[in-house]
């Protein structure tokens, strides 16, 4: 089974850039799924309905959230009847939505998890634990199994490849919305990438616009940010599973911008 996962879609330039490049990722990867994060699909923060429908529409099947799940409102209305989105498995017990999901697509079937770090971020439960509790029940159902860990430390990201190793069939990393060239196979057969990047504007500061970052951080005073406009960048993974076992047989990074992008 083949699988793309597109690193943090941010705001209208991340979601046009989907929208385009889609096509291009179905002829070059011949993907069976894909998988998005959407955390910071409407303005940088959250996602509504009509955004998701989107990305529905234009060829994702399964969307994964992370810190910035519940900033926008809408997501209240509709998340708990949404069986293609999962937010952290490892938020407060009776939190809206659920952490894991069954994806289908082109006759596949895949397993997603999303978990959330704890370190530099909010307070959450446990992530290593949530993987033990969740990663028994939907093995039984199939061996392809896709986990979003939405941290920011690399060594907490790195620490849960090796948690899951053999366990999963891809560890990706999200949210530092820099992509990582550390792409391999764990020796029990999960594939593993510490970020996937962002899909978004390339030239603000991690999607937001320059001038409000770098005012917080010359004057140290409170700055409102702003998702930036501009050139886009595309980041995401490919990975190759054995339907088998279970087990990643190739792990490559997908990284292009609109400087060297070129339509096939
Ligand atoms: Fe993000
Ligand atoms: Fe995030």
């Amino acid at each position: 089974m083949r699988v793309v996962f597109i690193g943090d879609i941010v705001g209208n330039v991340g979601r046009e850039t989907v929208k385009r490049l889609l096509p291009w990722i179905e002829e070059k990867y011949r993907p069976h799924i894909i998988i998005a994060n959407g955390e910071n699909a409407a303005g940088g923060r959250g996602i509504n309905a009509a955004i998701a429908r989107d990305l529905y529409d234009w060829g994702v099947h399964g969307i994964t959230m992370g810190n910035h799940t519940w900033d926008n409102r809408e997501i209240f209305d509709f998340i708990d009847d949404e069986s293609r989105i999962v937010r952290p498995a490892n938020l407060p017990p009776g939190t809206p939505g659920r952490g894991a999901m069954i994806v289908k697509g082109n006759g596949k079937e895949l397993a997603v998890v999303n978990l959330i770090g704890r370190t530099f971020l909010p307070p959450s439960d446990c992530p290593f634990r949530a993987a033990d509790e969740l990663l028994p029940e939907l093995r039984k159902r199939t061996k392809n199994v896709l986990v979003d860990f939405h941290a920011e430390a690399t060594s907490e990201k790195i620490a849960m490849g090796w948690y899951l190793d053999g366990r999963a069939s891809l560890v990706v990393g999200t949210h530092t919305h820099v992509q990582t060239n550390d792409n391999r196979i764990l020796p029990e057969g999960t594939g593993y990438v510490t970020d996937a990047g962002m899909t978004g504007p390339r030239d603000g500061v991690l999607g937001m616009e320059r001038e409000g970052v770098l005012r917080r951080f010359l004057t140290g005073m409170p700055s409102r940010f702003v998702v930036s406009e501009g050139k886009w960048i595309l980041s995401g993974v490919f990975v190759e599973i054995d339907e088998a076992t279970g087990h990643a047989q190739k792990v490559q990074l997908i990284r292009t911008d609109e400087d060297s992008w070129i339509a096939s």
